[in-house]
């Protein structure tokens, strides 16, 4: 799961719209957004996004943390060379989330699990399928571990 407290609004506010309309399938989240639509996502979202950020706290290996920053340079044209993401490219911030989320999003991603038939995403997804799992996972070492 990932740390909603500090979250921008801007995406927070697209997960919940793209949850709640079944574009990123998952049933745990579904109903609740709808539940967050209905309670007013702009509240939802400021309220999330005024709190303080707090990185994970799981850890990291520092071996994997160095292989994926070395891995990082393709990603760093989107998500930016600190991993904070960019509202303009639609990019979030992935500093601080648990490794075991960001790894798992990259997987779905892969899987073509998470947003699929989103044309806007395929060149991301094409990205992710040319990366073997054990990258993927250092790469989601080095950015939870940016920002702790
Ligand atoms: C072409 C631009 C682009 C590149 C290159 C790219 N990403 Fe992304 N990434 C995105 C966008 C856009 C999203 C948000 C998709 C959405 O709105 O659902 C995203 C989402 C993610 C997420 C999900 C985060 C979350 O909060 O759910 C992870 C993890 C991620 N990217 C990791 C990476 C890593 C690691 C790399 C390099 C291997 C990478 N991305 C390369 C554009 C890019």
């Amino acid at each position: 799961m990932p740390i909603l407290a500090g979250m921008p609004a801007w995406y927070l506010k697209k997960a919940i719209d793209d949850y709640a309309a079944g574009r990123r399938p998952s049933p745990e989240m579904e109903p609740f957004s709808k539940m967050v639509k209905t309670l007013g996502a702009d509240e939802v979202a400021g309220y999330f996004a005024a709190q303080p950020r707090e990185a994970s706290q799981s850890k990291v290996d520092r071996t994997a943390i160095a292989n994926g920053r070395t891995a990082s340079a393709t990603c760093a044209a989107c998500h930016g060379e600190d991993g904070r993401g960019n509202q303009a490219k639609g990019t979030p911030d992935l500093t601080g989330q648990p490794p075991g989320y960001l790894l798992n999003q990259m997987k779905l991603f892969k899987a073509e699990k998470r947003s699929p038939g989103d044309a806007t995403l395929t060149s991301i997804k094409v990205f992710m399928k040319s990366i073997d799992d054990k990258t993927l996972a250092d790469l989601a070492a080095y950015y939870s571990s940016l920002g702790r």
